[in-house]
Protein backbone atom coordinates (compact mmCIF):
# COMPACT_ATOMS: atom_id res chain seq x y z
CA UNK A 1 0.00 0.00 0.00
CA UNK A 2 1.59 3.37 -0.79
CA UNK A 3 1.78 5.88 1.73
CA UNK A 4 -0.88 8.56 1.43
CA UNK A 5 -0.11 12.12 -0.31
CA UNK A 6 1.02 14.44 2.19
CA UNK A 7 -1.01 17.85 2.32
CA UNK A 8 1.52 20.74 0.36
CA UNK A 9 -1.84 23.25 -0.17
CA UNK A 10 -0.21 26.72 -0.29
CA UNK A 11 0.69 28.40 2.90
CA UNK A 12 0.45 31.97 3.19
CA UNK A 13 2.59 33.81 6.47
CA UNK A 14 1.22 36.83 7.97
CA UNK A 15 4.38 38.63 9.13
CA UNK A 16 7.71 38.45 8.15
CA UNK A 17 9.74 38.64 11.60
CA UNK A 18 11.86 36.33 13.42
CA UNK A 19 8.62 33.56 13.54
CA UNK A 20 6.60 34.45 10.04
CA UNK A 21 10.52 33.96 8.10
CA UNK A 22 11.23 30.81 9.90
CA UNK A 23 7.65 29.19 9.55
CA UNK A 24 7.75 30.45 5.90
CA UNK A 25 11.32 28.61 5.87
CA UNK A 26 9.86 25.44 6.99
CA UNK A 27 6.92 25.67 4.90
CA UNK A 28 9.08 25.62 1.96
CA UNK A 29 11.36 23.28 2.79
CA UNK A 30 8.85 20.86 3.37
CA UNK A 31 7.24 21.83 -0.47
CA UNK A 32 4.33 24.23 0.17
CA UNK A 33 4.27 27.41 -1.96
CA UNK A 34 4.73 29.97 0.32
CA UNK A 35 3.66 33.47 0.31
CA UNK A 36 5.37 35.76 2.69
CA UNK A 37 3.91 38.94 3.92
CA UNK A 38 4.26 41.71 6.16
CA UNK A 39 2.85 45.14 6.52
CA UNK A 40 6.45 46.69 6.00
CA UNK A 41 7.77 46.02 2.76
CA UNK A 42 11.38 46.63 3.92
CA UNK A 43 10.64 43.72 6.45
CA UNK A 44 9.61 41.19 3.52
CA UNK A 45 12.80 41.53 2.19
CA UNK A 46 14.83 41.06 5.77
CA UNK A 47 12.35 38.20 5.73
CA UNK A 48 14.02 36.37 2.52
CA UNK A 49 17.43 37.09 2.94
CA UNK A 50 17.53 35.74 6.27
CA UNK A 51 15.76 32.47 4.51
CA UNK A 52 18.27 32.43 2.17
CA UNK A 53 21.36 32.86 4.61
CA UNK A 54 20.07 30.40 7.01
CA UNK A 55 19.35 27.41 4.38
CA UNK A 56 22.84 28.33 3.21
CA UNK A 57 23.83 27.99 6.38
CA UNK A 58 22.82 24.51 6.79
CA UNK A 59 24.36 23.75 3.20
CA UNK A 60 27.65 24.59 4.47
CA UNK A 61 27.19 22.49 7.70
CA UNK A 62 26.42 19.25 5.89
CA UNK A 63 22.06 20.10 6.94
CA UNK A 64 20.73 21.01 3.94
CA UNK A 65 21.85 19.49 0.55
CA UNK A 66 21.99 22.38 -1.83
CA UNK A 67 19.36 20.44 -4.22
CA UNK A 68 16.69 21.15 -1.10
CA UNK A 69 17.86 24.25 -0.74
CA UNK A 70 16.81 25.59 -4.16
CA UNK A 71 13.79 24.08 -4.00
CA UNK A 72 12.74 25.53 -0.77
CA UNK A 73 13.84 28.92 -2.69
CA UNK A 74 11.63 27.86 -5.65
CA UNK A 75 8.92 27.30 -3.70
CA UNK A 76 8.87 30.59 -1.56
CA UNK A 77 7.35 33.89 -3.12
CA UNK A 78 6.74 37.18 -1.55
CA UNK A 79 3.20 39.71 -1.63
CA UNK A 80 3.36 43.17 -0.44
CA UNK A 81 -0.31 43.08 0.05
CA UNK A 82 -2.90 40.73 2.19
CA UNK A 83 -5.23 40.09 -0.70
CA UNK A 84 -2.20 38.92 -2.62
CA UNK A 85 -0.83 36.75 0.29
CA UNK A 86 -3.87 35.07 1.20
CA UNK A 87 -5.85 34.56 -2.30
CA UNK A 88 -5.64 30.70 -3.00
CA UNK A 89 -4.51 29.86 0.55
CA UNK A 90 -5.20 26.37 1.81
CA UNK A 91 -3.17 27.64 5.41
CA UNK A 92 -3.14 31.24 6.54
CA UNK A 93 -0.26 31.65 9.55
CA UNK A 94 -0.28 34.90 11.36
CA UNK A 95 3.05 35.59 13.07
CA UNK A 96 2.56 39.44 13.81
CA UNK A 97 3.41 41.26 17.05
CA UNK A 98 1.57 40.40 20.43
CA UNK A 99 -0.57 42.59 20.52
CA UNK A 100 -4.15 41.12 20.90
CA UNK A 101 -7.20 43.65 18.71
CA UNK A 102 -3.97 43.80 15.81
CA UNK A 103 -4.34 40.25 15.30
CA UNK A 104 -8.13 39.89 15.72
CA UNK A 105 -8.52 42.93 13.09
CA UNK A 106 -6.28 41.32 10.67
CA UNK A 107 -7.77 37.94 10.89
CA UNK A 108 -11.43 39.85 10.24
CA UNK A 109 -9.83 41.12 6.91
CA UNK A 110 -8.08 37.61 6.20
CA UNK A 111 -11.34 36.23 6.33
CA UNK A 112 -13.11 38.74 4.32
CA UNK A 113 -10.17 37.96 1.56
CA UNK A 114 -9.56 34.00 1.88
CA UNK A 115 -10.84 31.56 0.26
CA UNK A 116 -13.98 30.11 1.80
CA UNK A 117 -12.07 26.26 3.12
CA UNK A 118 -8.58 28.33 4.06
CA UNK A 119 -7.69 27.07 7.80
CA UNK A 120 -6.61 30.16 9.43
CA UNK A 121 -3.83 29.96 12.42
CA UNK A 122 -2.28 32.40 14.91
CA UNK A 123 1.42 31.96 16.19
CA UNK A 124 0.40 33.83 19.85
CA UNK A 125 2.45 32.56 22.44
CA UNK A 126 0.14 33.40 25.22
CA UNK A 127 -2.93 35.08 23.94
CA UNK A 128 -6.50 33.62 23.89
CA UNK A 129 -6.80 31.68 20.36
CA UNK A 130 -10.89 32.55 21.25
CA UNK A 131 -10.29 36.23 21.83
CA UNK A 132 -8.19 36.27 18.78
CA UNK A 133 -10.82 34.98 16.47
CA UNK A 134 -14.27 36.01 18.03
CA UNK A 135 -16.62 37.40 15.36
CA UNK A 136 -14.79 35.55 12.79
CA UNK A 137 -17.43 34.08 9.98
CA UNK A 138 -16.06 30.30 10.33
CA UNK A 139 -14.39 30.51 13.92
CA UNK A 140 -14.25 26.33 13.19
CA UNK A 141 -11.76 26.70 10.72
CA UNK A 142 -9.42 28.79 13.49
CA UNK A 143 -6.65 27.57 15.90
CA UNK A 144 -3.39 28.20 17.50
CA UNK A 145 -0.03 26.78 16.08
CA UNK A 146 2.49 27.97 18.12
CA UNK A 147 5.60 27.49 17.01
CA UNK A 148 8.79 27.73 18.87
CA UNK A 149 12.02 29.88 18.46
CA UNK A 150 14.38 29.31 15.85
CA UNK A 151 11.70 27.33 13.77
CA UNK A 152 14.17 25.50 11.51
CA UNK A 153 15.60 23.92 15.22
CA UNK A 154 12.90 23.27 17.53
CA UNK A 155 11.01 20.54 16.77
CA UNK A 156 7.82 21.32 19.05
CA UNK A 157 4.43 23.05 17.51
CA UNK A 158 1.48 23.71 20.05
CA UNK A 159 -1.58 22.98 18.29
CA UNK A 160 -4.37 25.19 20.33
CA UNK A 161 -7.84 23.85 20.09
CA UNK A 162 -10.05 27.52 20.00
CA UNK A 163 -13.90 27.13 21.75
CA UNK A 164 -15.03 26.49 18.37
CA UNK A 165 -12.22 24.65 16.70
CA UNK A 166 -14.08 21.85 14.13
CA UNK A 167 -12.32 18.41 15.35
CA UNK A 168 -11.51 17.61 11.86
CA UNK A 169 -9.42 20.88 11.16
CA UNK A 170 -7.19 19.82 14.49
CA UNK A 171 -6.27 16.61 13.29
CA UNK A 172 -5.80 18.39 9.44
CA UNK A 173 -3.14 20.53 11.49
CA UNK A 174 -1.83 17.96 13.22
CA UNK A 175 -1.05 16.38 9.96
CA UNK A 176 0.29 19.52 8.52
CA UNK A 177 2.65 20.00 11.79
CA UNK A 178 4.60 16.41 11.48
CA UNK A 179 4.20 17.14 7.54
CA UNK A 180 6.96 20.17 8.56
CA UNK A 181 9.08 17.85 10.37
CA UNK A 182 7.42 19.16 13.64
CA UNK A 183 6.12 17.45 16.87
CA UNK A 184 2.74 18.87 17.59
CA UNK A 185 1.41 18.99 21.14
CA UNK A 186 -3.18 19.52 20.96
CA UNK A 187 -3.36 21.84 23.86
CA UNK A 188 -6.47 23.32 25.03
CA UNK A 189 -6.99 27.46 25.05
CA UNK A 190 -5.75 27.86 28.16
CA UNK A 191 -3.44 31.14 28.68
CA UNK A 192 0.40 30.48 28.03
CA UNK A 193 -0.69 26.87 27.24
CA UNK A 194 1.29 24.19 28.14
CA UNK A 195 4.40 25.58 27.23
CA UNK A 196 5.15 29.06 28.23
CA UNK A 197 3.09 28.61 31.35
CA UNK A 198 5.40 26.30 32.84
CA UNK A 199 8.53 28.63 30.97
CA UNK A 200 7.90 31.53 32.40
CA UNK A 201 7.32 30.44 36.08
CA UNK A 202 11.04 29.09 36.20
CA UNK A 203 12.28 32.36 34.23
CA UNK A 204 10.30 34.45 37.00
CA UNK A 205 11.06 32.75 39.78
CA UNK A 206 14.84 32.68 38.75
CA UNK A 207 14.99 36.76 38.27
CA UNK A 208 13.70 36.51 41.35
CA UNK A 209 16.63 34.93 43.18
CA UNK A 210 18.62 37.00 41.34
CA UNK A 211 16.79 40.15 42.82
CA UNK A 212 17.22 38.41 46.39
CA UNK A 213 21.17 37.98 45.88
CA UNK A 214 20.48 34.26 46.04
CA UNK A 215 23.57 33.41 43.42
CA UNK A 216 24.59 35.09 40.46
CA UNK A 217 22.98 35.14 37.20
CA UNK A 218 25.81 32.77 36.10
CA UNK A 219 25.13 30.26 39.19
CA UNK A 220 21.17 30.09 38.84
CA UNK A 221 21.72 28.98 35.46
CA UNK A 222 24.70 26.44 36.12
CA UNK A 223 22.25 25.39 39.26
CA UNK A 224 19.93 24.30 36.25
CA UNK A 225 22.21 22.98 33.42
CA UNK A 226 23.85 20.57 35.82
CA UNK A 227 21.35 19.85 38.51
CA UNK A 228 18.32 19.21 36.21
CA UNK A 229 20.04 19.08 32.37
CA UNK A 230 18.09 21.64 31.11
CA UNK A 231 20.32 22.66 27.91
CA UNK A 232 20.02 26.19 28.70
CA UNK A 233 19.76 28.15 32.36
CA UNK A 234 16.16 29.61 32.52
CA UNK A 235 18.52 33.60 32.87
CA UNK A 236 20.33 32.88 29.56
CA UNK A 237 16.88 32.20 28.43
CA UNK A 238 15.34 35.14 29.09
CA UNK A 239 17.82 37.09 27.28
CA UNK A 240 17.08 34.91 24.49
CA UNK A 241 13.42 35.69 24.41
CA UNK A 242 13.90 39.16 25.33
CA UNK A 243 13.16 40.62 28.86
CA UNK A 244 10.54 42.46 26.88
CA UNK A 245 8.74 40.14 25.80
CA UNK A 246 8.57 37.85 28.89
CA UNK A 247 7.33 40.65 30.90
CA UNK A 248 4.79 41.13 28.52
CA UNK A 249 3.89 37.68 28.88
CA UNK A 250 4.02 37.50 32.83
CA UNK A 251 1.55 40.70 32.98
CA UNK A 252 -0.68 39.02 30.77
CA UNK A 253 -0.83 35.36 32.83
CA UNK A 254 -0.80 37.82 35.95
CA UNK A 255 -3.67 39.04 34.80
CA UNK A 256 -5.91 35.97 33.23
CA UNK A 257 -4.88 33.35 35.59
CA UNK A 258 -4.63 35.67 39.16
CA UNK A 259 -1.89 33.77 40.51
CA UNK A 260 1.28 35.58 42.29
CA UNK A 261 3.73 33.07 40.28
CA UNK A 262 3.51 35.29 37.60
CA UNK A 263 3.49 38.76 39.25
CA UNK A 264 6.23 40.47 37.11
CA UNK A 265 9.88 40.89 39.45
CA UNK A 266 10.73 44.33 39.95
CA UNK A 267 14.10 43.89 39.03
CA UNK A 268 12.67 42.72 35.69
CA UNK A 269 10.53 45.87 35.17
CA UNK A 270 13.41 47.94 35.74
CA UNK A 271 15.32 46.49 33.27
CA UNK A 272 13.29 46.58 30.75
CA UNK A 273 12.50 50.34 31.64
CA UNK A 274 16.07 50.81 30.98
CA UNK A 275 16.38 48.75 27.87
CA UNK A 276 18.05 45.87 29.17
CA UNK A 277 16.45 43.85 27.18
CA UNK A 278 18.72 40.76 26.77
CA UNK A 279 20.76 39.51 23.69
CA UNK A 280 19.10 42.34 21.03
CA UNK A 281 19.73 45.20 22.68
CA UNK A 282 23.59 43.61 24.03
CA UNK A 283 22.54 43.63 27.24
CA UNK A 284 20.36 41.89 29.99
CA UNK A 285 21.26 39.49 32.62
CA UNK A 286 24.54 38.58 30.63
CA UNK A 287 26.74 41.18 28.44
CA UNK A 288 26.39 40.41 25.73
CA UNK A 289 29.02 42.22 23.58
CA UNK A 290 31.22 39.46 25.69
CA UNK A 291 29.49 36.35 24.83
CA UNK A 292 30.52 33.88 21.56
N1 LIG B 1 10.02 35.58 19.10
C1 LIG B 1 9.74 34.42 19.71
O1 LIG B 1 10.60 33.80 20.34
C2 LIG B 1 8.34 33.84 19.60
C3 LIG B 1 8.16 32.47 19.84
C4 LIG B 1 6.89 31.92 19.69
C5 LIG B 1 5.82 32.72 19.32
N2 LIG B 1 6.02 34.06 19.11
C6 LIG B 1 4.87 34.88 18.70
O2 LIG B 1 4.95 35.09 17.28
C7 LIG B 1 4.38 36.36 16.96
C8 LIG B 1 5.40 37.18 16.20
O3 LIG B 1 6.54 37.35 16.98
P1 LIG B 1 7.95 37.76 16.34
O4 LIG B 1 8.95 37.57 17.40
O5 LIG B 1 8.13 37.10 15.02
O6 LIG B 1 7.71 39.33 16.10
P2 LIG B 1 8.54 40.33 15.20
O7 LIG B 1 8.38 41.67 15.81
O8 LIG B 1 9.92 39.80 14.93
O9 LIG B 1 7.75 40.29 13.78
C9 LIG B 1 6.44 40.77 13.63
C10 LIG B 1 6.27 41.25 12.19
O10 LIG B 1 4.90 41.55 11.96
C11 LIG B 1 4.84 42.67 11.09
N3 LIG B 1 3.50 43.24 11.17
C12 LIG B 1 3.00 44.11 12.10
N4 LIG B 1 1.70 44.37 11.82
C13 LIG B 1 1.38 43.65 10.71
C14 LIG B 1 0.20 43.49 9.94
N5 LIG B 1 -0.93 44.10 10.26
N6 LIG B 1 0.24 42.68 8.85
C15 LIG B 1 1.38 42.05 8.49
N7 LIG B 1 2.55 42.16 9.19
C16 LIG B 1 2.53 42.94 10.28
C17 LIG B 1 5.97 43.56 11.56
O11 LIG B 1 6.35 44.49 10.56
C18 LIG B 1 7.05 42.54 11.88
O12 LIG B 1 7.90 42.29 10.76
C19 LIG B 1 3.94 36.96 18.31
O13 LIG B 1 2.59 36.67 18.52
C20 LIG B 1 4.82 36.24 19.32
O14 LIG B 1 4.24 36.21 20.61
C21 LIG B 1 7.26 34.63 19.22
Amino acid sequence: MSAPAREVGIVAVLGAGTMGRGIAQVAAVAGHPVVLHDADPQQIGRGVARIESTLEKGVRLGKVDADARDAALSHLSTAPTLDGAVAGAEWVIEAVPEVLSLKARLFRQVASLATEDAILATNTSSLSVTQIGKGLPAPGRFLGLHFFNPVHIMALVEVVKGKSTDPAVLERAVRFVRGLGKEPVVVADSPGFASSRLGIVLGLEAIRMAEEGVATPEEIDKAMVLGYRHPMGPLRLTDLVGLDVRLGIARYLHETLGSEAFRPPALLERMVAEGRLGKKSGRGFYDWHKQP
